[in-house]
């Protein structure tokens, strides 16, 4: 459609402006009564030195000499000549589009490589926050990418290593106690880490990781075996996010790699020595100092980034890696590209951190204790799973076991993906589960709702195939049919800005236009019904393909 209106725009400028540049000026209107599309004369009238509304005066007759039949109208307002795309072809076009399974999806990724660095928790420690954020957004950002094309590898990177293992390996030592191991392992490595965590046992804990670091039998079972259990834990908020990695990697598999990297930083000249341990000096790019070795010769974070940076480039040829990672690891990021970049790896270029916000709590505080205690995610997720079941229980008894448990899953799903898809994501949230788990408002479960009520609608029809007629629009449904139009745009825009809220926000306001479109407008036994259940079976659908992108799956019956 914006390709009718910039063709006719190029045919009347003449050559004034090229087609990019035409396209790049097009805008929506913020209103309806604005028309379809509206092309501001300023840029114009600088280049030409007129008067921009004259420019837009003298515009809009040439257009209306050469109007194509798609387009109804130009108006001018100010200096803006607007256009008012013809209805009946919107309609048409919309309807038909709009209602086909990949609606919004296109090649232009051209199977070009997308590394995805995303959720990365740490082992035997609490799944946190942070991590949850990471695996909705990252999964997200995936989903859209492989939506436009893209090929994507996601990258599960565990924090499977680093001086917390030797503590962890003191604490197990002296107080690890087998049954709580295998009833609550998180918690009660967590509790041993906390134990250990203390000065008096410092050189313990960093002579067993250098013991580790050098390949100890013992310490390295023992590893191994929190790793496991660790995995496993995750594994259950996995399952219920429906994520799934490529690839489960992590931070100990670069323990024994770092060797040439180190190597190269050297010869580079780019190594200094610093109190007994080397650095990569930044500091007069603003970067601070890089730690790459401690002086007890054990690796760093920024290390093993560095080295599975490189072994990343050389196994995928990724044309771009994201880190899915909370904003207080900027710095890191910005360290680890720079250094990157002047080992000579111009890949450094195609990487980026798309850094999220925190959660805060319903006080407004980081969501990091709740009594004191840290917070389990896994709990989180069950308490969000139980509250969407009673509710459902309150409203309608007679559900099945399994269909209890199949749409308290979906709503206590959406409820979380949503709550955090519909900020932008380097916002904070504030982590309600009451609130997003209402079925009014901004909402997971309102969307759910919308989708299930279309979806029951379409079931009432009994009649298959009736042919659709297209009678004059009313505003509602002009506003659905425009909605409906723009959603490939939005997808596009999702990906370009790494910002999967656009298509939460726009999924909302899609629901929203839905909801006002059914409330003012009968549909079975109107003289419109044909035409107003397809369109009905367009939003249907145009809804799916948008949580879906957002990982959230709808349900027919709620
Ligand atoms: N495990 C890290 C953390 O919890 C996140 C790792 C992110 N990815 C990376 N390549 N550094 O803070």
């Amino acid at each position: 459609m914006k390709d009718i209106v910039v063709n006719v725009l190029e045919k009347v400028l003449s050559g004034k402006l090229k087609k990019g540049e035409i396209e790049k000026f097009l805008e929506v209107p913020p209103q309806q009564e604005m028309g379809d599309f509206a092309f501001p004369c300023f840029a114009l009238a600088k280049i030409e030195k007129k008067n921009p509304l004259a420019i837009a005066t003298d515009l809009s007759e040439k257009i209306r000499k050469n109007l194509p039949k798609e387009i109804s109208g130009v108006e001018v307002k100010s200096a803006y000549v607007n256009f008012f795309i013809d209805k009946k072809f919107l309609a048409e076009k919309v309807l038909k589009e709009a209602t086909k399974k990949g609606y919004g999806s296109s090649k232009e990724g051209n199977g070009k490589k997308i590394v995805i660095d995303l959720s990365s928790p740490n082992i035997a420690k609490p799944f946190g926050i942070g991590h949850l954020r990471s695996t909705i957004i990252g999964g997200s950002i995936s989903n859209i990418a492989s939506y436009l094309g893209y090929k994507t590898v996601k990258i599960n990177y565990l924090g499977d290593w680093g001086t917390q293992f030797g503590k962890l390996i003191v604490g197990y030592n002296n107080w690890g106690d087998e049954k709580k191991l295998k009833d609550n392992p998180i918690a009660h490595l967590l509790e041993l880490y906390v134990r250990a965590n203390d000065e008096q046992y410092e050189q313990a804990a960093r002579d067993e990781f250098r013991k580790l670091e050098e390949g100890d039998k013992k310490n390295l079972a023992l590893w191994k075996k929190f790793r496991d259990l660790s995995l496993k834990d995750f594994n259950e908020i996995y399952e219920f996010l429906g994520v799934k990695f490529d690839v489960i990697s992590g931070e100990s598999l670069y323990n024994d790699k770092m060797g040439p990297v180190v190597n190269k930083l050297e010869k580079k000249g780019l190594l200094k020595e610093s109190e007994g341990a080397m650095v990569v000096d930044l500091d007069k790019e603003g970067l601070g100092v890089v730690l790459i070795k401690k002086n007890d010769g054990t690796s760093l974070y920024a290390t093993r980034d560095l080295t599975a940076a490189i072994d990343r480039f050389e196994k995928y040829k990724f044309n771009r890696m994201i880190y899915e990672v909370g904003q207080e690891q900027k710095l890191h990021f910005k360290q680890v590209f720079r250094v990157l970049k002047l080992l000579g790896y111009d890949f450094s270029d195609d990487c980026v951190h798309v850094a999220h916000g925190l959660y805060l709590g319903e006080d407004g505080k980081k969501f990091a204790t709740r009594k004191g205690k840290t917070v389990m995610m896994k709990e989180v997720i069950k308490e969000t799973y139980e509250i969407a079941k009673k509710n459902l229980l309150s409203r309608e008894a007679k559900l099945s076991d399994l269909d209890l448990d199949h749409r308290a899953h979906s709503i206590a799903l959406s409820a979380i993906i949503y709550g955090d898809l519909k900020n932008y994501r380097e916002n904070d949230v504030v982590f309600d589960i009451d609130k997003f788990l209402e079925f009014e408002g901004n909402t997971g479960p309102y969307l759910l709702y919308a989708y299930a009520r279309a979806s029951s609608i379409l079931r009432k029809v009994k009649s298959k195939k009736q042919k659709v007629e297209i009678f004059d629009l009313s505003p509602q449904e002009t506003a659905l049919l425009t909605k409906l139009q723009n959603f490939p745009n939005v997808v596009k825009s999702a990906y370009d800005q790494l910002a999967p809220n656009l298509i939460a926000n726009y999924s909302y306001e899609l629901a929203q236009i839905f909801n006002e479109f059914y409330h003012a407008h009968p549909v079975i036994g109107s003289k419109e019904e044909a035409f107003r259940l397809k369109l009905i079976d367009a939003f249907r659908n145009v809804l799916k393909t948008g949580l879906g992108l957002l990982g959230i799956d709808v349900l027919e019956e709620m």
